[in-house]
């Protein structure tokens, strides 16, 4: 490759990040993945909840076992009102967006495309995956998507061989899964988004409400020993107070204008053992002959007995 090449590549690699950025607000998986280590907590909290506030229901179906170094499904569902639509980056109305985490057990793995069914392949048709980070190839992350056409996100799965890589075991274990829909409300810094509600830090009265050039409105709260304080609010969030409004610290100076929200579960898979399997299944194959053999036995001395007309 020309050393031009390279050059005019990296610039519109940068031009196109550029582009994205804007998006970056949109893309909350990736704000997980630049601020934690691991997705999830010790107290076993998933990090989106830290800034998606609101909790809504996420489910998941896996299958109760799987055998080793076969590919199944894992099928996250994210469900809420596709009619409802939330606050956009320039402060207008926009439909939600989708995301989910789903953290498999060791060795567990996003499946290779060339193992994927031709159901897998419609149903998880312009679905990007990507892993957590280069060592948790476990941990799988899918978002921001459309959420009218995503509320379903089908994740193919591979599963781990022990006979090929010893340090995986059979048996039961855990997978921890989260989904989110919509925006969040805090950022990893710390700071408030404009899909939020804002409150009162003081108690007072409303002296001025001015709105700057680019739309924050500046609520001016004087306070009873004439103290002035200022709350300053994006556009996005509908002012429910006015001036001349007596206010108490903590009430809301907006409305709530988030209608999205995370939500995680937790769930078990076991990784069977196909030498159990079989000794179980030949075990249930000796029961059954013994059992036919009794049944032609008993026919038999019914036979006898008829024959001698006992
Ligand atoms: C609303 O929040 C988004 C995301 O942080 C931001 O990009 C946008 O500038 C905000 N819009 C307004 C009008 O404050
Ligand atoms: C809007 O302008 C004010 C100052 O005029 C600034 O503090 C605030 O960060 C700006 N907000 C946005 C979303 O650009
Ligand atoms: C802000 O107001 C809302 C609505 O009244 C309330 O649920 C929330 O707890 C308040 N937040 C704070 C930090 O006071």
């Amino acid at each position: 490759m020309s050393r031009r090449y390279t050059l005019l590549l990296s610039s519109l690699l940068a031009l196109g990040s550029l582009i994205i950025s804007p998006q970056a607000s949109f893309a909350y998986p990736f704000w997980a993945q630049q601020n934690y280590a691991s997705p999830r907590e010790a107290t076993g909290k998933i990090v989106c909840a830290n800034c998606h506030l609101a909790k809504k229901v996420t489910q998941v179906e896996v299958p109760q076992a799987i055998m080793p170094d076969s590919v199944f499904k894992a099928v996250v569902n994210i469900p809420y009102d596709t009619k409802v639509q939330e606050i956009g980056a320039d402060g207008s109305k926009v439909p939600l967006q989708v995301g989910a985490v789903v953290m498999l057990p060791d060795g567990f793995t996003l499946a290779p495309q060339d193992r994927w069914t031709e159901e897998m392949k419609e149903e998880t048709e312009g679905v990007y995956y990507t892993t957590y980070s280069n060592d948790q190839p476990n941990i799988l992350l899918v978002g921001p998507l459309p959420g009218d056409k995503h509320q379903e996100i089908v994740f193919p799965i591979l599963s781990p061989d022990p006979a090929v890589d010893n340090s995986i075991h059979f048996g039961k274990y855990s997978i921890h899964v989260g989904g989110n829909r919509g925006r969040g409300q805090v950022y990893p810094t710390g700071e408030k988004s404009n899909n939020t509600v804002y409150n009162a830090t003081n108690a007072g009265t409303v002296t001025a409400i001015n709105t700057e050039e680019n739309g924050t409105s500046i609520v001016e709260i004087k306070t009873d020993d004439g103290n002035i304080f200022t709350e300053s609010i994006p556009v996005g969030p509908v002012l429910n107070v006015k001036v001349g409004d007596k206010v108490k610290a903590g009430l809301a100076l907006t409305n709530d204008p988030n209608v999205g929200g995370f939500g995680q579960l937790d769930t078990e898979i076991v990784l069977q053992n196909p030498a159990r399997v079989y000794g179980l299944l030949a075990f249930f194959a000796i029961v059954s002959f013994s059992q036919i053999m009794l049944v032609l036995k008993k026919r038999q001395i019914e036979k006898v007995q008829a024959a001698e007309g006992i």
